[in-house]
């Protein structure tokens, strides 16, 4: 992954702009991950567990503040919407502690990935905020991995479900993706395809717009 992320970095972060749109979904992944925290919280009997996720949750949410404020100081409006809190229900205990698990790591190996590169190109206010966040990431990711051996009685077997789960996940975001792309795209040529024979039709059938007069009431002959 990293460098697919190292490649993409580079692409997504390469003007001021960029780095805003990046910090604005950053900050939405960041809301979305704590209203599963949330939610887990309250969905939980084991009191330490609960206590962590609480944490979780109000890490999270610096996270998703962090990357707004910087976002609206590149010029984004800073806004956070985000969806989420179904993950628990949806994945059960095990699978939703081996899905965040996961989902942790991966962040500690991209924000290095994109500290790095926003470094290189200058833009050191915002590479901090990704130093800022990863003690955090890590001790994330630490909690959930003893959570899980606590609660599944297999965690490996755990930890492929889940990552199959994101995979499948991935598939279906981007099969959605494209066939708004296509949608869009097919709309766009029957729109282009037809404007020759709207413009015809235009021609050799005027349309009367505007005030028509109505023909003059003939009197008794
Ligand atoms: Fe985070
Ligand atoms: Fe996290």
């Amino acid at each position: 992954m990293d460098l697919w992320t190292a490649a993409a970095s580079r692409l997504s972060l390469r003007s001021p702009a960029r780095v805003a749109a990046r910090m604005s979904a950053f900050a939405r992944a960041e809301r979305g991950s704590q209203l599963d925290m949330l939610l887990a919280a309250s969905q939980t009997q084991d009191l330490t567990l609960a206590s962590q996720f609480l944490r979780h949750a109000h890490d999270e949410s610096r996270h998703a503040r962090a990357f707004a404020n910087r976002a609206r100081e590149l010029g984004e409006d800073g806004w956070i919407h985000a969806d989420g809190g179904r993950l628990l229900r949806q994945l059960g205990p095990a699978k939703f502690l081996a899905f965040v698990h996961q989902g942790e790591a991966r962040a500690i190996q991209r924000f290095l990935v994109i500290q790095d590169t926003l470094t290189q190109n200058g833009d050191t206010r915002s590479a901090a905020i990704f130093g800022a966040l990863l003690d955090d990431e890590t001790r994330h990711a630490s909690y959930t991995r003893t959570a899980l051996d606590s609660v599944a009685e297999n965690p490996a077997a755990e930890l492929r479900n889940a990552r199959r789960w994101s995979l499948w996940q991935g598939y279906r975001r981007l099969t959605a993706s494209t066939a708004k792309g296509l949608h869009d795209a097919g709309a766009w040529l029957l729109y282009l395809s037809l404007f020759p024979l709207a413009f015809w039709l235009r021609w050799v059938r005027p349309v009367r717009s505007g005030w028509v007069e109505s023909a003059p009431e003939r009197g008794p002959q």
